[in-house]
């Protein structure tokens, strides 16, 4: 898909791999609805995003406004990065918290899971009305999935199981969705220097970085939203999840 003058949809663009992959869409002379329940440092870009849009993603009629909003501003929608999210740990048997309430478990997966479905039905319902391009492509959509999909630590039930979701409903949408010439993408990030690394102890980011063979760093949004438009530009790329993380396996502290 040429990117020059095509309208996306970043959501979770107001931080860390989001906000890095709206801002190099801007570079490439995209027009960019950036969404995010918090946007508040997003604010002062009006001149060059087409929209800043607050709205949270697991909310049905609320990012259905924020779509529709998106859509008034740019115009056809070919591309939506969805990247909001949350880490969301939580040991099942905590000694001083006792057990995880369930209420926990499922609000990590009402945002990191329902959220990015909601983020997909929308864009797929929009993007089947455009005229198709070069291949009859329509759109491409990106997820936001993690290594932890595969290799979640000790903790990290909820957020495991949310990105393994994220990256199981990739194929069948990828899928069903290609009568519609729309692609369905997602990114398994390693570990990358954003807001959401702030909440995983320094011990246990030491001992991660220490476990990257090349290269031995988190990291860094901008190759984050690389690859984000590299998939754009690639039609042949649909229905995977692609690892992004310098070969990180994830192991926990203790073993
Ligand atoms: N940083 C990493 O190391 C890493 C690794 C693997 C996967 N990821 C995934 O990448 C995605 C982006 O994370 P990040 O590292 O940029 O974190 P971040 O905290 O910097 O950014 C996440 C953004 O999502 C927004 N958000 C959260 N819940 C939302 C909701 N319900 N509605 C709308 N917006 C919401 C937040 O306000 C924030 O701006 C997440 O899905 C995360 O799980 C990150």
């Amino acid at each position: 898909m040429e990117l020059k003058d095509t309208s996306a949809i970043v959501t979770g663009a107001g931080s860390g791999l989001g906000l890095a992959t709206a801002r190099r869409l801007l570079a490439e002379g995209c027009k960019v609805a950036a969404l995010d329940r918090n946007v508040s440092v997003l604010r002062g870009g009006e001149e060059e995003y087409s929209a800043i849009i607050e709205a949270d993603v697991t909310s049905e009629q609320g990012l259905a406004e924020a779509f529709a909003q998106a859509v008034d501003t740019c115009g056809e929608i070919r591309m939506v990065v969805h990247c909001a999210g949350v880490l969301g740990n939580g040991a099942v048997l905590s000694p001083s918290r006792g057990t995880l309430p369930l209420k926990r478990f499922a609000d990590v997966i009402a945002i990191n899971l329902t959220g990015t479905f909601n983020s997909i039905r929308l864009a797929a319902e929009h993007m089947q009305g455009l005229s198709p391009l070069e291949d009859g492509e329509r759109g491409v959509i990106i997820t936001t999935a993690s290594i932890a999909a595969w290799e979640g630590l000790s903790g990290q039930a909820a957020y495991a199981a949310s990105k393994g979701g994220v990256a199981a409903m990739t194929l069948p949408l990828a899928r069903e969705l290609a009568i519609h010439g729309i692609r369905v993408m997602s990114i398994a990030p390693g570990m990358f220097q954003t807001g959401l690394l702030s909440n995983i102890p320094d011990q246990t980011l030491q001992h991660l970085i220490d476990d990257v063979p090349f290269p031995k760093r988190a990291g860094k949004g901008e190759e984050f939203a690389e690859l984000a438009i590299a998939i754009a530009r690639n039609r042949m790329l649909n229905g995977e999840t692609i690892r992004l993380d310098g070969a990180l396996r994830m192991r926990n502290p203790n073993s």
